[in-house]
């Protein structure tokens, strides 16, 4: 399955004018806050896992949150993801592939899962 999402770097910026930190840890872990030095590649996350909870087909919600999804990044910073083993196992997962792209004030994600074979 594949998820796709597009995300205003100007609404991740307002988010953060306005409840600092907290905005971020609403929607990120320490690690992941840790990797962002500009509002791009927060709001590149928060469309990473918009994107990794349509791949799965349930949106964020109750079934997949925001803190469900983790993100990291190689040495060469290409972005990773990979759900929570609970997610993983519901949902049949192997792997997940996630790319970001930002520019004009947009980040778009897309996220691959491919699935175990049974
Ligand atoms: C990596 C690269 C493809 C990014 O493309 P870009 O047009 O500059 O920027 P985009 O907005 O499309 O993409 C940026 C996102 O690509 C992702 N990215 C970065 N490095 C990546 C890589 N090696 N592989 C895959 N994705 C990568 C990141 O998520 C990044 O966003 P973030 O840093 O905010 O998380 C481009 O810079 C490139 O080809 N670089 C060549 C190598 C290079 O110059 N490296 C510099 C460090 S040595």
């Amino acid at each position: 399955m594949i998820g796709i999402d597009v995300t205003s770097i100007d609404r991740i910026k307002r988010m953060f004018d306005k409840f600092g930190i907290k905005a971020y840890q609403r929607f990120l872990s320490e690690d992941e806050i840790k990797l962002v030095k500009r509002a791009e590649t927060a709001a590149g996350f928060w469309a990473a896992k918009e994107a990794a909870s349509k791949a799965i087909g349930t949106g964020i919600g109750k079934d997949c949150g925001f803190h469900d999804i983790k993100i990291s990044k190689d040495e060469l910073g290409a972005p990773k993801l990979k759900y929570k083993k609970h997610i993983r196992k519901k949902f049949n997962i192997k792997k997940s592939h996630l790319s970001i792209t930002h520019d004009a004030n947009l980040a778009i994600a897309v996220v691959k899962n491919s699935k175990k074979k049974k």
